[in-house]
C-alpha cells in the first residue's frame, strides 16, 4: 500500500478500508508519511467527508496512538463533560463542581484557549498557585477524595491528535465534522470516563456555523462515544452571543464563583443546571440540582477542588491595571453581541494567544454591561474593558462598539439549548 493510493482514493470520493486508515495514521506517526501527504489527505477528507465507519476507525486508531487512563480505582460511574468551545463559556467551572456536589465523580481533562475561544485550563490558572498538571496518580486520588479534578491532558494521551491538530490548524482543515468528531472523541475516550456530556456549540463564536451542522457533529460524536462503550449525550447550544456577562480568565472564574452561589446571568445558570442534570442522569445519581445550587455546596466543592490543586483563592484573583467603559453611540435595544468579535478583541488584550508560546494575561477581559434584550441610552456603558493599559482599550474599543447590534424594537433573548442528542436520536427544544 502507498500513501499516494490512499490519498487518491479519498480524493476520488471512495470509502477507506480500516487498513488504509491505519496504514496512513501509523505511517504518519512513525514519520514515514510526510506532513504534505497527510495535509493532502486531510483536505480530501474535508471535501469528500468520511462515513461513520471510517470516522470510527480513525478515532480508534487515534486512541491507540497513546495511553488510555485507567480510572477503575475510582468507585462509581465517572462522568466527563466537554464543550466544543465558545466565548465566555465557563460552564465547566460551574456544572462540573455542581455535579460533583450532587455526588457525581468528575475526572475532567481540559484544554487551553483555541483560536478566539477560551480554555478552561487558562481560566483555572488565574487562581494564584493553582496547577493543572496532575500526574495520573494524583488526578485519580483527587477525584476519589474530592469528587472532581480538572487537569491538562498528558502528552502521552492521543499524541496523534496533537500532531494532526497542529497540521489542520495551518492547512485550513479544521472545520470538518469527521475530523473534529474524531479529534474530540479520541481524547474523551482515552481520558477513561464511563459517560460523557457534550456541549456542541454553533454560531458566530463557535466552530460550527449553524444548528444543522452542530446537530450533525453532535450525532457523530454521540455515536462514536456509544460505539466505544461510553454513554454519551450531547446538547446543541447557541453561541452567537457570549455566554454570561464576563469574558476573560480571572473574570470568568469570579463569575463561576458567583453563579455557584446562585447569583448571576439567568441563561448561564439555566444551561449549567441543564448540563449538571444530564451528568447526574448518566451517573445514575438522583439529586435536586436547584436545591444543591441553592445550598452553596457547589461553590464549596469548587473551592475544595481549587485548593486540592494548590490554588489560593484567599490571595485574590488578579485584577487589571485599567478598567474602562465603552459606551453606546445611540439609544436602542441590544439585539446581539457578536461573540467572534468579542473573542478576537480578547486576544488583542492578551486574554488569548496569537502564538502557541504566548502567555495569557489572566486579568484581561470584559464585563458585559448591556446584555442581549437590555435597553441602552446613548452614552451608557455597553461593556467594561479590563486591560494592562488604556492604549490597549482604545485599540479594541471600535471593534467592541461594532460588536453590539442595537435595534429600535424590543428584543427577546433567543433560546440557548436547541436540541438534545443521544443514541436514540435528536430531540428538538429545551
Ligand atoms: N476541539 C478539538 O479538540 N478538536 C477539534 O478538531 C476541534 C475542537
Amino acid at each position: 500500500m502507498k500513501a499516494l493510493e490512499v490519498i487518491s482514493h479519498k480524493r476520488d470520493g471512495g470509502e477507506h478500508t480500516p487498513e488504509e486508515i491505519n496504514f496512513l495514521l501509523s505511517g504518519y506517526l512513525r514519520g514515514e508519511v510526510p506532513d504534505y501527504q497527510m495535509a493532502a489527505w486531510l483536505m480530501a477528507v474535508c471535501i469528500r467527508g468520511m462515513s461513520r465507519a471510517e470516522t470510527l476507525t480513525l478515532t480508534q486508531a487515534m486512541v491507540a496512538s497513546g495511553e488510555v487512563l485507567d480510572l477503575h480505582a475510582i468507585p462509581g460511574i465517572k462522568v466527563d463533560k466537554h464543550s466544543t468551545g465558545g466565548v465566555g463559556d465557563k460552564v465547566t467551572l460551574i456544572a462540573a463542581p455542581l455535579a460533583a456536589a450532587c455526588g457525581v465523580k468528575v475526572p475532567k481533562l481540559s484544554g487551553r484557549a483555541l483560536a478566539h475561544t477560551g480554555g478552561t485550563l487558562d481560566k483555572l490558572e488565574s487562581v494564584p498557585g493553582l496547577t493543572v498538571d496532575l500526574e495520573p496518580e494524583r488526578f485519580i486520588e483527587q477525584v476519589r477524595a474530592v469528587g472532581i479534578a480538572v487537569a491538562a491532558q498528558s502528552p502521552r494521551i492521543v499524541p496523534a491528535d496533537k500532531l494532526l491538530y497542529a497540521l489542520r490548524d495551518v492547512t485550513a482543515t479544521v472545520p470538518s465534522i469527521p475530523l473534529i468528531a474524531s479529534s474530540v472523541m479520541s481524547k474523551k475516550i482515552a481520558a477513561g470516563a464511563d459517560a460523557i456530556v457534550l456541549d456542541v456549540k454553533f454560531g458566530r463564536g463557535a466552530f460550527m456555523p449553524d444548528e444543522a451542522s452542530a446537530e450533525e457533529l453532535a450525532s457523530e460524536m454521540v455515536q462514536l462515544g456509544e460505539g466505544a462503550g461510553r454513554r454519551t449525550v450531547a446538547l446543541v447550544t447557541a453561541m452567537d452571543n457570549p455566554l454570561g456577562v464576563t469574558v476573560g480568565n480571572a473574570l470568568e472564574v469570579q463569575e463561576a464563583l458567583d453563579a455557584l452561589s446562585g447569583k448571576g446571568d439567568e441563561e448561564l445558570l439555566e444551561v449549567c443546571a441543564r448540563v449538571t442534570r444530564e451528568m447526574c442522569e448518566l451517573a445514575g445519581v438522583k439529586a435536586n440540582v436547584a436545591e444543591v445550587l441553592g445550598s452553596g455546596a457547589g461553590r464549596q466543592k469548587f473551592e475544595q477542588m481549587l485548593s486540592a490543586q494548590g490554588g489560593h483563592l484567599e490571595r485574590g484573583l488578579p485584577t487589571a491595571a485599567v478598567q474602562s467603559e465603552v459606551t453606546a453611540d445611540r439609544d436602542g435595544y441590544v439585539a446581539g453581541i457578536d461573540a467572534l468579535e468579542i473573542g478576537l478583541a480578547g486576544i488583542d488584550l492578551g486574554a488569548g494567544r496569537v502564538r502557541k508560546e504566548d502567555k495569557v494575561d489572566p486579568s484581561a477581559g470584559f464585563t458585559v454591561d448591556a446584555p442581549v434584550g437590555e435597553h441602552v441610552g446613548k452614552g451608557q456603558s455597553l461593556v467594561t474593558v479590563h486591560a494592562r493599559s488604556q492604549e490597549l482599550i482604545d485599540r479594541v474599543a471600535p471593534r467592541l462598539r461594532a460588536a453590539w447590534r442595537l435595534s429600535d424594537r424590543e428584543v427577546r433573548r433567543p433560546p440557548h439549548v436547541l436540541a438534545r442528542v443521544d443514541k436514540n436520536g435528536v430531540t428538538k427544544g429545551d
